[in-house]
């Protein structure tokens, strides 16, 4: 028997509110370009500081011989010259940008020479500055020490070195830093440069590359999406999605996955071929119990009948187990004939299908129903044009004899009942409504199963009630690929049934 599970699958991609999680894609990408900008940075910053260093201590060595040469030069003044910071900056080998400070026991005179080699003064503020620092590195024997000064203004950065001439002259003369920093800015632009382009040009490939290797995982997705569209509950289902072979390499990590999900699907596929052989099993069960049923029952009624009807003089006890036995033969043999037509449906046995005129047939149904509900308001609503849908006469005059016996026998006397047809686009539309009290809460979800019915109904204990009625109403509509739905409230129960026009 159909079991109809009524919670749909859960979507593979769910549609989860709040900010999107990182895809693989995105999070290896950015893992690769972050590594790389991290070692390029400490690439960078590791090249610089050892070149700074050593532009330093290059530049450290040549303060060193200028204040070598100017001691030489203040040990042999040419006669009539004191020595002044313009005769130090004068003397030979002496490189443009050199700062020269000379105190020769009474005056101090200081200056540095520009690019094109003019010796420019310096301020009274950096002059002081100049000779604290002098007076300083004297004081503390600090002398042929190189270290830095920053004089500010247009003058900027110097490395200086104090010196004491043998003729006792105190001098400072000092090389501008500008040169080491403006080497080491140069080397870090360029390997900023370079590093930002590698990162840029990186950040293309890795995303390529890991698109590609994605997409095994892409075609393993589609597989398990199209198995999970599948309608997997119910009747005879062919499982012949798989992972395409080439996906299903064990030696790689989505290989894995493709042949484990192919596993699976060898597994399911399995169950669900056994589901559906126990499932005709039952079915066929059902039906031949049914259909053995069928003569038994027959002859219990005929015996009973004829008993009934030979005219004896019965005791009146015997009369009515007789009339007992007759009536629960015929509601047995209902029964019967009900669940063979539902084993049959089950089994997705063809309906005849010929055009059946819903007119006439609604017609007969309705005045049927009239002639067993005498105290009901029976209202037959039909177009002038009669409407022909494809189908099983038959078939589709229980759908509506049973739905009319519903509007008869589940309300009270009195009650209005409603048969109208109609045409829809494609589709025949017949709705049955009463206003009656309304199906039972408890009952609306679960109104088409087999063996539904309400507590309250009033032919249970006379045995008139099965709960297969409306079974098979939506049994045969669905077999006619039609659809049956019911809204119901207390005063107002409306069935409506579509069924394909012939
Ligand atoms: N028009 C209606 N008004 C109120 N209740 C209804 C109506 N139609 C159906 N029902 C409720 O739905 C239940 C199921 O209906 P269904 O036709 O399947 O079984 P049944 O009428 O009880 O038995 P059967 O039709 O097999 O003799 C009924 O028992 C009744 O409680
Ligand atoms: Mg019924």
């Amino acid at each position: 028997m159909n079991v109809r599970s009524t919670r749909p699958p859960a979507p593979i991609i769910p549609t989860a509110s709040g900010r999107a999680p990182w895809t693989l894609r995105r999070r290896l990408v950015v893992a690769v370009v972050g590594l790389l900008a991290l070692v390029s940075l400490v690439i960078g910053v590791v090249s610089v500081a050892i070149l700074s260093a050593n532009l330093m201590d290059g530049l450290d060595s040549q303060l060193k011989n200028t204040a070598d040469r100017s001691i030489n030069l203040f040990d042999r003044p040419p006669s009539g010259v004191s020595p002044s910071a313009s005769y130090v900056l004068n003397g030979p080998s002496q490189q443009s940008g050199t700062l020269a400070l000379v105190y020769d026991g009474s005056t101090v005179t200081a200056g540095y020479t520009d690019q094109a080699g003019t010796i420019v003064g310096l301020t009274n503020d950096q002059v002081t500055q100049l000779v604290t620092e002098l007076d300083t590195a004297v004081r503390n024997g600090q002398t042929s020490e190189p270290f830095s000064v920053d004089l500010g203004g247009d003058v900027g950065e110097y490395r200086v070195m104090a010196e004491t001439a043998r003729s006792g002259t105190l001098f400072l003369v000092g090389l501008p830093v500008s040169s080491v920093t403006g080497t080491a800015t140069q080397l870090a632009v360029i390997i900023a440069l370079v590093s930002l382009a590698g990162i840029v040009l990186v950040a293309f490939l890795a995303t390529a590359i890991v698109r590609l290797a994605l997409r095994p995982l892409q075609r393993v997705t589609e597989t398990a999406t199209r198995v999970s569209e599948l309608p997997l509950d119910r009747g005879e289902v062919l499982l012949v999605e798989r992972v395409p072979a080439a996906d299903t390499d064990p030696r790689t990590e989505v290989g894995r996955v493709g042949s484990a999900l192919n596993r699976m699907l060898d597994h399911v596929d399995i169950a669900l071929e056994t589901r559906q052989a126990s499932e005709n099993k039952v079915r066929q069960f059902v039906a031949d119990a049914s259909h053995e049923l069928r003569t038994p029952l027959a002859s219990i009624r005929g015996y009973s009948e004829l008993t009934r009807r030979s005219g004896q003089d019965l005791p009146d006890d015997t009369k009515h187990a007789i009339g007992r036995i007759e009536s629960e033969s015929i509601r047995m043999t209902g029964l019967v004939e009900d669940l063979l037509l539902l084993a049959r449906l089950d089994e997705g046995r063809e309906l005849e299908r010929e055009p059946v005129d819903l007119t006439s047939l609604l017609v007969d149904v309705v005045s049927d129903a009239h002639a067993a509900g005498r105290d009901h308001v029976w209202d037959l609503d039909l177009p002038e044009e009669p409407v022909l849908a494809a189908g099983d006469g038959p078939r589709l005059h229980q759908v509506f004899a049973n739905l009319l016996a519903n509007a008869r026998v589940h309300t009270d006397p009195g009650t209005r009942v409603e048969v109208a047809l109609a045409t829809e686009g494609d589709r025949a539309v017949v709705t049955v409504t009463d206003d009656g009290p309304g199906i039972p809460e408890n009952l609306r979800a679960t109104l088409f199963e087999r063996f539904a019915r309400g507590d309250s109904s009033r032919f249970r204990g006379t045995g008139g009630s099965t709960g297969l009625g409306l079974a098979i109403v939506q049994a045969v509509v669905q077999a006619h690929h039609g659809e049956v739905t019911v809204d119901s409230r207390p005063g107002r129960t409306s069935f409506r049934v579509e069924l394909p026009l012939a």
